[in-house]
């Protein structure tokens, strides 16, 4: 299998991730690092700690991530469409908390990267701040990641604003660190695809049919989407961060654009959108990184469902 390293904010879409990761034979989950991002991280760190609990899997490491961003301390949140818990006001109804490990998120990283014999995948799936953090503090073992998946950023148009995916708004420079890199191949999986790939009637009655792990989800999903009703007026619900799981677990599952971008880290209306770079006006300042434009969406969330074990 391939070894694992999940950088996450859970968050509703991060519980499904999680659960999805813990339950593939096809990767071994090496490490959680919960950070800040949908909530507070003493909130998202909680929720890990549960959600590993629940997958039934003590043995994998969960650790403290980032606080805030690296520079700009105006930390965003997503409560409304995560609840004040991260989990849709549920978290409380899971089982109990995994032990936490005790050494900083970066820490850990760099254990299971040291520890590892064969290339390491991250997926990086909440604000990036950790997985930059590592990028930058350990040069010495980059070459030790395969390959870095990351849920965030957006072609077209944003979440948090007109130009801003939430991941990328949350931390733009940590961001631009790992999309300005040109040592780990990235795959970038973006708000155009995950949006297209929201999970309808069907398949959520197909998740809530399943063990208890995924009655739990169901309910989790629940609140969740009553908000993407309200808001969006759209009937199934975005899982983006199973989304870009799913293409960490079975690469090649999306369907990559190879496209030069660049972060916008000025502070005005602009910050945090993923801009490509046609190399119009010399040559682009990024190396491409492989952005997930398309995918075959039914067979992907079949894919999702199967591995969480829903009939
Ligand atoms: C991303 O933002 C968060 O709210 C979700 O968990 C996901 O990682 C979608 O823009
Ligand atoms: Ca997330």
């Amino acid at each position: 299998p391939i070894p694992l390293i999940i950088d996450t904010d859970p968050g509703v879409d991060d519980a499904v991730a999680l659960v999805l990761a813990l339950r593939s034979p096809e990767v071994d989950v090496r490490a959680v690092v919960a950070a800040f991002g949908n909530v507070g991280l003493d909130r998202t760190l909680d929720n890990a700690r549960r959600l590993v609990a629940l997958a039934g899997r003590p043995d994998v490491p969960v650790a403290a991530g980032a606080a805030r961003p690296v520079v700009h301390d105006r930390p965003v949140r997503a409560a409304e469409v995560h609840g004040d818990d991260g989990l849709g006001g549920l978290a409380h109804t899971l089982p109990d908390r995994v032990p936490l490990d005790p050494r900083p998120g970066i820490d850990v990283m760099t254990d299971v990267l040291r520890a590892a014999t064969e290339p390491v995948t991250i997926a990086s799936i909440g604000p990036l701040t950790d997985t930059a953090l590592l990028l930058a503090t350990h040069p010495e073992l980059v070459d030790r990641i395969g390959r870095i998946v990351v849920m965030g950023g957006a072609i077209g148009a944003g979440n948090v604003t007109g130009a801003a995916e939430f991941n990328v708004y949350a931390d733009p420079e940590a961001a631009h660190r790992v999309l300005a890199q040109a040592e780990v191949p990235v795959t970038l999986v973006p708000l155009d695809l995950t949006l297209r790939c929201a999970v309808g009637e069907e398949r959520l009655a197909r998740l809530a049919a399943g063990d208890a792990v995924c009655h739990r989800l169901d309910a989790l999903i629940e609140p969740y989407r009553g908000w993407y009703r309200r808001t969006h007026g759209m009937d199934g619900v975005p899982l983006h961060d199973a989304v870009a799981l799913l293409e960490a677990i079975v690469p090649g599952t999306l369907r990559p654009t190879s496209l030069s971008l660049q972060v916008a880290c000025d502070l005005g209306p602009a910050r945090g959108a993923t801009v490509p770079d046609h190399g119009r006006t010399g040559a682009p300042v990024s190396p491409p990184v492989d952005v997930a434009l398309d995918a075959d969406v039914p067979a992907l969330l079949d894919a999702v469902l199967t591995r969480l074990g829903a009939p």
